[in-house]
């Protein structure tokens, strides 16, 4: 009789492992799929986080002017808001390069708010140079920067931290989920909070359909290049040879829904090879992909979010030219 034996080994990755290794699975599913599809997701490495700070400064992307504009208008009111309970976290998912943070965190620091300034975000380098640069230009702010995902965080700051929570979302980054998996979004962040605690959120209105769609079709082109960054991360990444210049970009805003869908769409048809993934796929004349939504909203859908997820709307803020709103939720009781 033999005897086999097995060897139980344990193989530990690192979160970039993990995230490589997730991007390679969704592009399997994705590419096998019909119609087929690649989520924003992933477009974001230094070249795609590059092109979203393009697309930030282009006049047709009102999101950015317009959140800083309520921001700026309303700190006053935001500071006392944020210290109704004395000293707190401010959380912020998602950071970036914190330009719309900064007017707040300047209103807090020169009227000596007692607070620390929590940024999360999955990029190591991008919470480094924010840090570097507020210790720069607020010395006295205290920063204490973590990296990974929003909800391992969030829930570690939750058990080993009783102080009031200020967690704040901007940039209508929930747009980017439908309304299901915004529901499960907004129900993990209330379940890291207390009934002191306030939740900050950004979410871009409806409004003229022409202005969100040029707002998302620019006509610089760098929103085409933005969503192209997925095709040539695969290309670099997994060894493919994706004709990036075949892809044209398309956008298409449902003013019924307040959905706005971005799409690489094939201009002739072509064969793909990744060979890392062991893949191949090909495409007619005019195929799609699509990349990403960019959800609208109006006060009775935020309201129903909430309502669906435990929160309560307290405050709603909105810009000048009533393009974008950020709203104050606490836990419904
Ligand atoms: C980062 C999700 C807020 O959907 O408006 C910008 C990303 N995509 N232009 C958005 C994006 C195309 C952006 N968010």
């Amino acid at each position: 009789m033999a005897i086999y034996e097995f060897e139980t080994r344990t193989i530990y990755m690192t979160k970039q492992e993990t995230f490589q290794l997730e991007f390679e699975n969704h592009v399997i599913e994705g590419l096998k799929a019909f119609p087929k599809f690649l989520s924003s997701k992933y477009i974001y490495d230094d070249r795609g986080d590059e092109l979203f700070q393009q697309i930030m400064a282009l006049p047709e992307y009102y999101l950015t002017e317009a959140e800083y504009n309520i921001i700026d208008s309303y700190k006053d009111n935001l500071r006392k808001v944020f210290n109704t309970h004395g000293a707190f976290d401010l959380i912020e998912l998602g950071a970036g390069d914190g330009k719309k943070t900064k007017v707040l965190l300047k209103e807090l620091v020169t009227n000596k708010v007692d607070f620390t300034y929590i940024p999360i975000d999955i990029s190591q380098h991008a919470i480094d140079e924010l840090t570097n640069s507020l210790t720069t230009l607020l010395p006295d702010l205290e920063v204490q920067g973590e990296q990974g995902t929003y909800f391992k965080v969030l829930e570690r700051l939750a058990t080993y931290n009783k102080r009031p929570k200020i967690i704040i979302v901007l940039g209508s980054n929930i747009g980017n989920l439908d309304h299901p998996q915004a529901i499960e979004f907004l129900k993990k962040i209330k379940d890291v909070m207390s009934d002191q605690d306030f939740l900050f959120m950004g979410f871009d209105q409806k409004k003229d359909p022409l202005t969100i769609q040029h707002a998302y079709a620019d006509s610089q082109g760098v929103t085409q290049e933005f969503n192209r960054n997925l095709l040539h991360r695969i290309n670099k990444e997994m060894d493919g040879n994706f004709p990036v210049n075949n892809f044209e970009h398309w956008e298409s805003y449902d003013p019924e829904t307040g959905t706005a869908k971005s799409y690489l769409i094939a201009k002739e048809p072509c064969d793909v090879e990744i060979k890392k993934l062991k893949l191949k796929t090909t495409f007619k004349k005019w195929e799609t992909i699509h990349c990403e939504i960019s959800q609208k909203y109006d006060d009775d859908t935020v309201e129903w979010l909430a309502n669906q997820s435990g929160l309560k709307i307290e405050m709603i803020y909105e810009d000048h030219q009533k393009l974008f709103k950020d709203y104050l939720f606490k836990i419904k009781k």
